[in-house]
């Protein structure tokens, strides 16, 4: 049998305790698999004194992260620190100079970083495997950067944020409060140390930035998302949505378009009916399309500590069973240098079919003025509707519009006219509605 694989964990949090637990608990099915053993050779966390449940006194302490990257006492470090800066990024880029192989579940540093990563890792000839670091336990880097090879992907989109998922679900099925539900998120370990991360949008971000350079070959773009949380999503939007068919999740969302690259993370509404608004609570799940396989969808557990820990002992065994010259292939799916330069489409042309809830003062003449605005702006409407759910007074009502497929541009400049009109009690809501089968 060949020589153990020496592993470092770095941060010993939910993730980091769980990952260590299933080294030890599974150890022998893992020796089964990978025809040597894996152990915890070292391990770095804040504080040493603290109880997390499982046994590491046989590793090594490191006080510095930093240090125990650079150790030459392991083959592979495992950062589960967290942050795009600090210690996470200085001991991610020390191991891989160090020639140490790295798993990260990290996916702030590689939506920010992974170029630059990638080219260290390259350079070095190791590995950087992040299965962890979008959508959990689902495996869809392995998916995409390997058993999709020769496809052409055309949209990859899906629910990257177990967090909102649950918050969304919960308002739904059970009529309570954003605040309640995100509270007992992050109770259960779902939610990022800063929960703003997860509500407004930017950990699904991070997590479709990578998405999105494996799915169209391009360099990483993370900065050219638009982006927009869920805290203004109220329980009359998810009660409207229902009652016309729908379900509101966040989705993070790539398009090939015709000038470029579309990246968007938002509320949507999608069908009731379709396979992504089955997903619920905590679950995570990308779709897919590319012109050979069609359609694929993958759903799964995309937080919490066993999720993320299956991920990352996947890409630990990777590397316990890889051999020189027999490695995965590069960390994006193809070598930085054949990554393209990112083509960002402007979000103004995004087409599609939106929802608008307007809250409005009852006065005559002001479904006119809404039409017209709507007319002016060349949109056509699916229906338009004066909707009453008992939070409607004598001197506003609720109006729902849903648009046919128009653009981002239209949409815009309607809504603008109809705020300028003034028949607008409170700000408008927007949500745009996606295709899902
Ligand atoms: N806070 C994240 C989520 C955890 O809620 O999905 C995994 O990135």
């Amino acid at each position: 049998m060949s020589e153990a694989l020496r592993v470092g964990i770095a941060g010993l949090g939910t993730v980091g305790a769980s990952v260590a637990r299933v080294l030890s608990d599974k150890a022998a099915e893992l020796t089964r698999q990978c025809g040597r053993t894996i152990v915890v050779a070292g391990v770095s966390a804040r504080d040493k004194s603290r109880d997390r449940g499982v046994d590491v006194s046989g590793a090594q302490w490191f006080d510095d992260p930093i240090e125990l990257a650079k150790w030459d006492g392991i083959d592979v470090f495992v950062e589960l620190i967290g942050g795009d800066e600090g210690a996470a990024r200085s001991s991610v880029k020390a191991a891989l100079e160090a020639g140490h192989h790295v798993v990260t579940a990290n996916k702030a540093l590689l939506a920010k970083h992974g170029l630059e990563l990638a080219g260290l890792a390259e350079k070095k000839g190791v590995l950087l495997n992040y299965e962890a670091a979008v959508a959990g336990g689902i495996p869809i880097i392995k998916t995409m950067r390997e058993a999709m090879a020769g496809n052409t992907v055309t949209r990859v989109f899906g629910i990257l944020n177990g967090t909102c998922n649950y918050i969304l679900t919960r308002m739904e099925a059970e009529g309570i409060s954003f605040e309640e539900c995100l509270k007992d998120a992050q109770r259960l370990g779902y939610a990022e140390a800063d929960p703003t991360f997860d509500i407004e949008g930017q950990d699904t971000a991070h997590k479709l930035a990578i998405l999105t350079s494996l799915a169209f070959g391009s360099k990483i773009a993370a900065d050219d998302i638009y982006l927009e949380g869920i805290s203004n999503i109220t329980q009359a939007d998810i009660r409207a949505a229902s009652e016309l068919g729908y379900r509101i999740k966040l989705l993070g969302v790539a398009v090939r378009t015709e000038t470029g690259i579309e990246q968007r993370v938002h509320p949507t509404m999608v069908p009731t009916a379709s396979v992504i608004a089955q997903v619920h609570g905590v679950t995570n799940a990308v779709a897919v399309e590319t012109d050979i396989l069609g359609e694929l969808l993958l759903s799964g557990p995309g937080a919490g500590g066993n999720a993320t820990a299956s991920a990352v002992v996947g890409d630990v065994a990777d590397i316990a069973k890889s051999r020189p010259g027999f490695q995965h292939g590069p960390v994006f799916g193809r070598p930085v240098k054949e990554l393209s330069p990112y083509k960002k489409a402007r979000m103004r042309s995004h087409a599609g079919g939106y929802f608008i809830r307007l809250t409005v003062h009852d006065r005559i003449g002001v479904f006119a003025a809404i039409a017209k605005r709507m007319a002016d702006s060349d949109i056509s409407l699916e229906s338009i509707v004066q909707h009453s759910d008992g939070t409607d007074t004598a001197a506003q009502k609720t109006v729902i519009l849903v648009t046919h497929e128009t653009t981002e541009a239209a949409v815009r400049k309607a809504v603008d006219g109809i705020t300028k009109d003034g028949h607008l009690v409170d700000k408008p809501q927007v949500i745009r509605i996606e295709r899902a089968a």
